[in-house]
C-alpha cells in the first residue's frame, strides 16, 4: 500500500497544501512548529478517523475557517482508490471512497492502512500500565472486531460493577445484581485475557525481529504477560482456564472489593513487562534502548500487518530520530527501505546519507507550506 498523493483544506495550520509522495521515502524537513507533523496527522487521520494527538476532531480545522477538507489517492492491493473527507465544524463528518459517500464510516478504518510512531509512543515503555494496554488493546483491535466488541462490553460491565459497588458503599442500593454482572465481567473478560495472551506471543515474535534488525542483533527484547489476576507467571492456554482463574478470583477478591467498592481483578488490571536481555527496560534502559524498543513495539504491526493484509502499511513516523546514535537510524531506514512507504519528519537533514537523500523524495515544510525539493 502506498499514497500517491494529498490534498488538505484549511488543515491545522494549512490554507491549503497538495502533495505527490514517493513510493519509497518521504522527508519532511522544517524547524519546529511549521506544520510537518500535521502532514502526517492528515494522512493518519484519514486512515483511522482520528485525531493523531488527544485532541478534538473540531482542532483539526484551521483557525478562523468553518470547515476542513482532505482528500487521498493511494494504491491499495495494485488498484488507485481515492478518499476524500470533509469535517464542517457545525455539522457531521462526511467521507466518499472513489466518489461514493460512504455511510457506515468505521468500516473505513484501516482501510488506507498507516503504522505511526511518535514520541507518544515512549510511554509504551517508560508510562503506566494504562498506556500498555491502550497499546495492546489498539494493536489487537486492528486484527479482530471481535475483540473490540468483548472491550466495549467488558468496560460497560467493569463500571456497572464499579458503581453497583459504590452505590451499596453509600447505602443507597443492594448487591442483588452483583451476580449478574459477574457474568459478563467474566464472560468478556476471559476473551481479553486469553486475546491478548495470545496477541502478545505473536508481538513477541514480530517484535524481536524488529528490535534485533533494530540493534544489529545485540539486544534481545522480550515481553511477559502480567495478567490481572492473582495467578502468579503461570499463563493459561484456553479461553475457559481464564473464564475459570477469573470466577475464582472474583470469588476471593468479593470482600475486600465490597470494602474498597471497586473492581480489583481482571484486566483493566493487566500489564506486560518489558525487558532487554533480562532486566526491565522501564527501569534500567537508556533512553536511546527504551526509545528502540518502543519503536520495535510500535513497527511490529508492519510484519504484523503484512502478514495479514499480504502488503506494508504506509510508515509514518515522527521526529524518530532524536535520541538514536547513527547506526541505529541508518538500521531503521534499512529495516523500512524498500519494504514500506515510509514517511518521516525531521529538523535537519543530517541523519540521511547523500546516497539516502538522493534516494528520497525531500519536502521543505514552512509555515504551513511545503515544497517538494525537485533536485533530489
Ligand atoms: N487548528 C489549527 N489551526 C491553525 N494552526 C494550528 C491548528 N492546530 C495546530 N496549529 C499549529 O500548527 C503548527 C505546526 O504544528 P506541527 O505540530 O505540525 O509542527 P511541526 O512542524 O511538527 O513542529 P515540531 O518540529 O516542533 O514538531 C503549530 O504551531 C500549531 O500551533
Ligand atoms: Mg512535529
Amino acid at each position: 500500500m502506498y499514497v500517491l498523493a494529498l490534498r488538505v483544506w484549511q488543515f491545522r495550520n494549512y490554507e491549503q497544501a497538495q502533495l505527490e509522495f514517493s513510493p519509497q521515502l518521504n522527508i519532511f524537513v522544517g524547524a519546529n512548529a511549521q506544520g510537518k507533523t500535521n502532514l502526517l496527522e492528515a494522512l493518519y487521520y484519514l486512515s483511522t478517523l482520528r485525531p493523531l494527538r488527544p485532541v478534538r476532531e473540531s482542532d483539526l480545522v484551521r483557525w478562523g475557517a468553518t470547515e476542513t477538507r482532505l482528500s487521498v489517492r493511494f494504491v491499495r492491493e495494485e488498484l488507485t482508490d481515492e478518499l476524500q473527507l470533509r469535517l464542517p465544524l457545525q455539522t457531521k463528518r462526511q467521507v466518499w471512497l472513489n466518489g461514493e459517500p460512504v455511510s457506515r464510516q468505521s468500516s473505513l478504518v484501516g482501510y488506507l492502512g498507516t503504522v505511526c510512531f511518535t514520541a507518544q509512543d515512549l510511554q509504551i515503555v517508560r508510562g503506566e500500565p494504562a498506556d500498555r494496554r491502550r497499546f495492546l488493546d489498539t494493536e489487537i483491535a486492528l486484527l479482530s472486531h471481535r475483540y473490540l466488541y468483548s472491550l466495549a462490553h467488558y468496560k460497560r460491565a467493569l463500571e456497572q460493577r464499579n458503581n453497583l459497588l459504590r452505590a451499596y458503599q453509600e447505602g443507597i442500593g443492594t448487591l442483588d445484581s452483583l451476580p449478574e454482572w459477574n457474568a459478563q465481567l467474566v464472560k468478556y473478560g476471559a476473551r481479553l485475557f486469553h486475546s491478548r495472551k495470545q496477541f502478545l506471543e505473536r508481538l513477541t515474535h514480530s517484535a524481536q525481529g524488529v528490535h534485533s534488525a533494530l540493534t544489529g542483533e545485540q539486544e534481545r527484547l522480550e515481553l511477559l504477560y502480567q495478567p490481572g489476576l492473582p495467578i502468579g507467571t503461570t499463563l493459561l492456554e484456553k479461553e475457559e482456564d481464564w473464564h475459570e482463574a477469573f470466577v475464582q478470583a472474583l470469588h476471593q477478591a468479593e470482600r475486600d472489593e465490597v470494602r474498597r467498592a471497586t473492581t480489583l481483578v481482571g484486566p483493566h488490571r493487566d500489564d506486560f513487562a518489558i525487558q532487554i536481555g533480562g532486566y526491565d527496560a522501564r527501569l534500567f534502559g537508556s533512553q536511546g534502548q527504551q526509545r528502540t524498543c518502543a519503536l520495535s513495539l510500535r513497527l511490529s504491526e508492519v510484519p504484523l500487518f503484512e502478514s495479514i493484509k499480504g502488503e506494508p502499511p504506509v510508515v509514518l513516523l515522527d521526529d524518530v530520530f532524536s535520541d538514536l546514535d547513527p547506526e541505529r537510524r541508518a538500521r531503521l531506514v534499512a529495516f523500512l527501505q524498500p519494504r514500506a512507504q515510509t514517511l518521516i519528519t525531521c529538523t535537519d537533514l543530517t541523519p540521511f546519507s547523500p546516497e539516502l537523500i538522493a534516494q528520497s523524495a525531500i519536502f521543505h515544510v514552512s509555515a504551513g507550506s511545503v515544497q517538494r525539493d525537485e533536485r533530489a
